[in-house]
């Protein structure tokens, strides 16, 4: 494991981003919140601080990690955007979307965030605390998600902690984060865009900008696209057994939606949105898997969620943390 480090606590005001921005400045690590999940933030300039950020999380290298950016402008200085690419940043920028492009000639994003490729992630977030670190820093600020390699993403500053604690330099606490999943990844590499990972965007908007319908890339047996996306992942520790029905005896609950007529929940059950709501159920779904995790259950019965907006996101991280590991 890294070296140790004194984690500290910053509050969400303008001493903590100023002190935010002189740490990842000075290539320290600081778990920070974004409008999707809490980022685990570095100068992505520098491949010394990048490599903190491997280490905090035990992440393997050859996952690239996702550069922020103030603004399309600062975006455009980094990688190469081409029409579809351009009108996707000025639809859903800043907001949960990561474009994959080819790096540009100026390009500042370090070798190692990018795992080596000659292609970068990039980001514009919405989130007002991350927008004013990002202003504030100056540079790209390379963040994956503040968790453990494999874990849940962590959507707030406990979270953070207790995956991170004594490993990073700060955790700016903003509360719980809004989204609750991650960013829709779209790459724009060779004219016909891919979607790499579904996310905060839910891919009709996509699709509704570009006038056409989206890959999935990996999808069929594909080689992973994106090295980042491993089978096995969102992993708690109980088994995950999705589209359930109801719990059998022993299983944790985690429902979605009304009840059905005689449901008996079990000792430890938590429902993601009593109302069916998509957005409020990607709000709560990585707290609640760990909240269920956290009391011991052999495993965790899920019920069925739609695949409609929202919902190919969350059954994306659900299908992950169901993989064999
Ligand atoms: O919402 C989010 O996207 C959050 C917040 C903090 O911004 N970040 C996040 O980062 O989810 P992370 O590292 O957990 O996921 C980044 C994904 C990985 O699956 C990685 O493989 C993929 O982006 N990725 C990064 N650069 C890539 C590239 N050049 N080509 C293909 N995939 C790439
Ligand atoms: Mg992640």
């Amino acid at each position: 494991s890294p070296a140790p480090r004194v984690t500290r606590r910053l509050a969400a005001d303008a001493e903590g981003i100023t002190e935010t921005a002189r740490l990842l400045r000075e290539g320290g690590l600081v778990a920070l919140p974004t409008e999707t999940v809490y980022g685990l933030a570095a100068d992505a300039t520098s491949g010394k601080a990048v490599a903190g950020i491997y280490a905090a999380k035990e992440r393997p290298s050859f996952n690239p990690l996702i550069a922020h950016l103030p603004s399309i402008e600062a975006a455009r200085r980094e990688g190469m955007f081409d029409a579809n690419a351009l009108a996707l940043a000025k639809a859903f920028w800043p907001g949960p979307l990561t474009l994959v492009v080819p790096i540009s000639s100026g390009c500042t994003v370090s070798e190692l965030a990018r795992a080596g490729l000659d292609s970068v992630a990039l980001r514009v977030p919405a989130h007002p605390l991350a927008h004013a670190v990002l202003e504030a820093a100056g540079r790209p600020i390379a963040a994956p998600s503040a968790n453990r390699s494999g874990r849940v993403s962590a959507t707030s500053a406990a979270h953070v902690l207790a995956d991170l604690d004594g490993r990073i330099d700060a955790v700016l606490d903003a509360g719980p984060t809004v989204i609750g999943v991650e960013s829709t990844i779209v790459a724009c590499l060779d004219g016909a865009p891919k979607l790499l990972r579904p996310g905060g965007v839910p891919r009709a908007a996509i699709e509704g900008v570009i006038g056409r319908s989206l890959v999935l890339a990996g999808e069929a047996g594909a080689a992973p696209v994106s090295p980042g996306l491993l089978a096995s992942h969102y992993a708690p520790a109980a088994q995950v057994r999705l589209e359930a029905e109801a719990p059998r005896a022993g299983e944790a609950w985690l429902g979605f939606g009304p009840e059905r007529a005689g449901f008996i929940a079990p000792g430890i059950a938590l429902n993601l949105s009593p109302m069916g709501d998509l957005a409020e159920a990607a709000a709560n779904l990585f707290g609640y898997m760990r909240q269920l995790d956290a009391q011991g259950p052999a495993a965790i019965a899920i019920a069925p969620i739609p695949e409609s907006g929202l919902g190919e996101a969350i059954n994306d991280r659900l299908r992950r943390a169901a993989a064999p590991r």
